[in-house]
């Protein structure tokens, strides 16, 4: 039995540590995410998209309606909570359905507009935490509202792909489909509903449930038997109407025009309920079980669907998280480290000031410089101690602060990697240091 003590004690331990499944990012991997992030933004520019920043939390309904009443997400994974008004809320799982409801809320796609917008940050799910599996994860999401045509599916599937040209990804694999619209999808159900029931044995206990509910979602169940009867499921790209076969073809053709490898996957139905003709993935088998690096794909209803007029549109979300992840597993290059380049060291008591005013003068010139703040427990640090923490840190200059430099009113300043020093004026420092910096590069 636990003690009142030994439940205390849990409950401290808990309250010192994140949830399960959320993680926080830390300086060693913090700037690693930086760079992604800025090769990123920079893709996106090139491809005509802007940044917009979206709440964190909206109204759940807009979830249950976009996203899918149906779907895992909305049935058992959302971080919903009633706010002290008495509104339902909730944290958002996904970008697309707020970035809709946005571009709707401030007319962005008024009059026949189109609008290409993109946004990252932190997105949550009450998944089982696993590798590259988290509660509360990112993504960086692109969506392009407002263009019907096949030509902005492969857009989209052009820009993730070529973001994770640049960030150097290897092995990659695209997966596509096509899932049909209203007009085609009821008659495919019925045939896959009629297939998948003469196999009704096979199926597990959550397919069987499917089966009623959501039966395209039989496709993608992980369970071997289950899979193996889906592997021979008849195929949605074979039941179209001749409207989204069409376009199907004018994708894949447009995949063709740009020398874009991909595989069909009659499988690939996607978890979420707005899509309709193209879905697609993007898969490393860096991974293992969560290999999605990307998913995306059209969703021409999703507008009508959260009480908008018609506006088709089409995107996709990529794994922050799981990028970076295979990134690392690669051995691939984020740029690099930013470090300090000058550590102000200070030889005695009287130079503390003047390292002070020197420190404050370098930042204000953007240079990146660092101090002795002292310690917590001993205070003031000595100057060997100062010296030292210059190579921890990785400094490519020291400026040394004694008596003598006080007198001159100079500084000397040593290059870190030659150990070369030389004595500068104090107005001089900032000067000398971009000068050879310059040289170096
Ligand atoms: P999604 O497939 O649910 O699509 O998520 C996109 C990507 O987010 C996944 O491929 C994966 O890399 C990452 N991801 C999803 N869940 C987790 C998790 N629990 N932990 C870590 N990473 C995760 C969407 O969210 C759609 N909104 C994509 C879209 C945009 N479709 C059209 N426009």
């Amino acid at each position: 039995m636990q003690t009142a003590d030994s439940k205390t004690i849990e409950t401290i331990e808990a309250q010192n540590k994140a949830p399960r499944g959320i993680r926080d990012i830390l300086p060693e991997e913090s700037w690693k995410w930086a760079y992604v992030l800025s090769v990123t933004a920079q893709t996106m520019a090139d491809f005509g998209y802007s940044e917009v920043y979206l709440p964190i939390f909206e109204h759940t309904e807009l979830f249950s309606r976009g996203v899918g009443d149906a779907t895992d997400i909305v049935e058992k994974e959302m971080y919903t909570f009633v706010d002290r008004g008495g509104r339902s809320v909730t944290l958002r799982p996904e970008a697309t359905a707020g970035m809709v409801r946005a571009a709707l809320e401030h007319g962005l796609c008024e009059q026949n507009m189109s609008s290409k917008l993109w946004c990252w940050g932190p997105m949550f799910r009450y998944e089982r935490p696993q590798k590259g599996r988290y509660r509360q994860f990112y993504q960086f999401d692109a969506e392009c509202l407002g263009l019907a045509g096949p030509v902005a599916d492969v857009e989209i599937i052009a820009l993730s792909a070529e973001i994770f040209r640049r960030l150097g990804l290897r092995n990659l694999e695209v997966v596509a489909n096509s899932v049909g619209c209203p007009k085609c999808r009821p008659q495919y159900r019925k045939v896959l509903v009629d297939y998948f029931t003469s196999k009704k044995s096979s199926l597990c206990e959550t397919c069987l449930g499917r089966l009623d509910r959501n039966p395209l979602r039989v496709l993608d169940c992980k369970v071997p038997e289950c899979s193996a009867v889906a592997d021979s499921a008849p195929a949605i790209y074979e039941h179209l109407c001749d409207e989204c076969a069409a376009h199907f073809e004018e994708v894949k053709a447009g995949l063709a025009r740009l020398n874009f490898p991909y595989k069909l996957d009659k499988r690939l139905v996607r978890g979420l309920d707005y899509y309709t003709k193209t879905a697609y993935e993007i898969l490393s088998g860096e991974l293992g079980a969560q290999n999605a690096v990307c998913g995306g794909g059209r969703y021409d209803n999703l507008a009508e669907s959260i009480g908008g007029p018609h506006l088709p549109g089409v995107g996709f979300a990529a794994g922050f998280d799981r990028v970076v992840l295979v990134m690392e597993q690669q051995g691939n290059s984020f740029g690099e480290r930013p470090r300090t380049e000058v550590y102000v060291a200070a030889q005695d008591e009287a130079a503390r000031g003047a390292v002070q005013i020197l420190t404050h003068k370098l930042r204000r010139e953007g240079i990146s410089a660092e101090q002795d703040a002292g310690d917590a427990l001993r205070g003031a640090r000595s100057f060997k101690a100062q010296m030292k923490s210059a190579n921890k840190i990785g400094a490519a200059w020291t400026c040394i602060v004694g008596a003598d430099e006080l007198a001159k009113g100079s500084v000397t300043v040593k290059n870190m990697t030659t150990g070369e020093q030389n004595l500068v004026a104090e107005e001089e420092v900032a000067n000398y240091i971009r000068r050879h910096e310059a040289r170096l590069i």
